[in-house]
């Protein structure tokens, strides 16, 4: 995957720059052609001779060589490079990517690099779980920037937590994972035109009385990430979502609606017109049976409130789909995961099912990861820790084997 490909590796200022030694030697032994830009801090924490030595190339740190005044071209190197990797990056220059910041050769090649961008972030934890590094991390997301998670574990400054950079044999294998979605995305561009989706996502609000409700912690991102998918690869898509606080996607229609009655209502209405279903949503199971009128006035008494069954969306739709519609849910679960996954794939009348487990970090609600099972009745493939997004890509690869 990685013969003959062409990698920038950015090296910041950061403990972990020890680390892109080995990263070097890893990607260059798997076929890859690597030059390294460092920053003047990154050099205080590893020497260029060492990554020299390892890259089999001159390394960049300024814009001039300061032995031949040479100019070293950020333009050229952009357009060389099929990947720029940045292992370690600190917080300090993923603010200045986020912000547009052109002040070293590392930089000012992110602005000029045409291939895809990854960074590999290391840092204190306290410096990582920052807001502001936080934010920062969120618009080289929209940005289009790979982030390579870090992990937890002993940090440099004594203290535990999320922060150190990925091992570099992870770090590889991302690259290749980044290799393989960008060669798939090119080949898998337009693939369902003329296919038609329903995308239901977030959480359904079944209320009490005008002041209070029931509902979940469901924030619509998995959701939502699928109908992008979907939409990406031509489909035309409907997205009847519950509340959240995301942005409409972008070329779908969306629906919104508020209770499970609604939603049911609203996926119904559409369900035959449709090559397939996503139901994503969280849904109420149990909703208020009698929705007071005013606001419900407390007194010195417990009380309880008296629910009904809500109808379930996923298997009306698994009782009236035709030939050829693939339907697929969601089971999120806290216990017998796998069980309890496959009685509601067969309960429902589910293609396949997307398990995912609240006992797992990085798992579920409202993160931007989630940690996966795909299950149909012939196969379970469990997928690592990923973004919501390179999920829902699988997911969606998964539909296009069914159709
Ligand atoms: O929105 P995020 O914050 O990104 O979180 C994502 C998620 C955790 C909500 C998502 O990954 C997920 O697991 N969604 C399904 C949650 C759920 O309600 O699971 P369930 O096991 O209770 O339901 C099983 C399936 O039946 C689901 O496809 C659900 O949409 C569907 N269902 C359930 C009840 C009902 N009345 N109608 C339904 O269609």
């Amino acid at each position: 995957m990685l013969k003959g490909k062409h990698i920038i590796l950015g090296v910041t200022g950061s403990i972990a720059a020890y680390k892109s030694a080995v990263l070097c030697r890893l990607l260059v032994s798997a076929g890859a052609e690597v030059k390294v830009v460092m920053t003047n801090l990154a050099k205080q924490f590893i020497t260029p001779l060492t990554m020299a030595t390892v890259s089999k190339n001159p390394i960049l740190v300024d814009f001039f060589n300061p032995e031949n005044g040479e100019w070293n071209s950020h333009v050229k190197l952009g357009e060389w490079a099929d990947l720029y990797l940045i292992a370690p990056a600190s917080a300090n220059t993923m603010a200045k990517m986020a912000a547009g910041v052109a002040d070293n050769l590392l930089l000012t090649t992110y602005l000029s690099a045409r291939c895809p961008v990854a960074v590999a972030p290391a840092m204190d934890l306290d410096m990582y779980a920052h807001v502001a590094t936080q934010r920062n991390m969120e618009q080289l997301k929209q940005d289009g920037v790979h982030i390579i998670e870090p992990g937890s574990g002993f940090l440099a400054s004594g203290l535990i937590g999320k922060g150190r950079m990925a091992e570099p044999q992870d770090i590889v294998e991302a690259v290749e994972a980044i290799f393989a979605s960008e060669t798939t995305n090119h080949q898998k561009k337009k693939s369902l035109e003329g296919k038609r989706f329903l995308v239901t996502a977030g959480a359904t609000i079944e209320p009490i009385d005008p002041v209070r409700f029931i509902s979940n912690h469901s924030s619509g991102k998995m959701g939502y990430a699928v109908a992008e998918s979907l939409a990406k690869r031509g489909a035309e898509v409907v997205l009847v979502s519950g509340r959240t606080a995301l942005e409409k996607p972008q070329g779908v229609e969306c629906v919104d609606v508020l209770s499970a009655e609604e939603m049911f209502e609203a996926c119904v209405e559409r369900f035959s017109k449709m090559d397939g279903a996503v139901m994503c949503a969280a849904v109420a199971d149990y909703t208020p049976q009698v929705v007071a009128q005013d606001k419900i006035k407390k007194n010195d008494d417990d009380m309880s409130i008296a629910l009904k069954r809500t109808r379930d969306i996923a298997a009306h739709l698994g009782q009236h789909k035709r030939e050829g519609q693939v339907l697929v849910g969601f089971a999120m679960e806290t216990e017998n995961e796998e069980q309890n996954a496959t009685g509601k794939l067969a309960k429902k009348n589910l293609d396949f099912i997307v398990m995912n487990s609240l006992r797992k970090e990085g798992a579920g609600f409202r993160g931007d990861t989630n940690i996966v099972s795909l299950i149909d009745s012939h196969e379970k493939v469990d997928l690592p820790l990923m973004s919501k997004a390179d999920v829902a890509e699988r997911i969606v690869d998964k539909i296009e084997s069914f159709l």
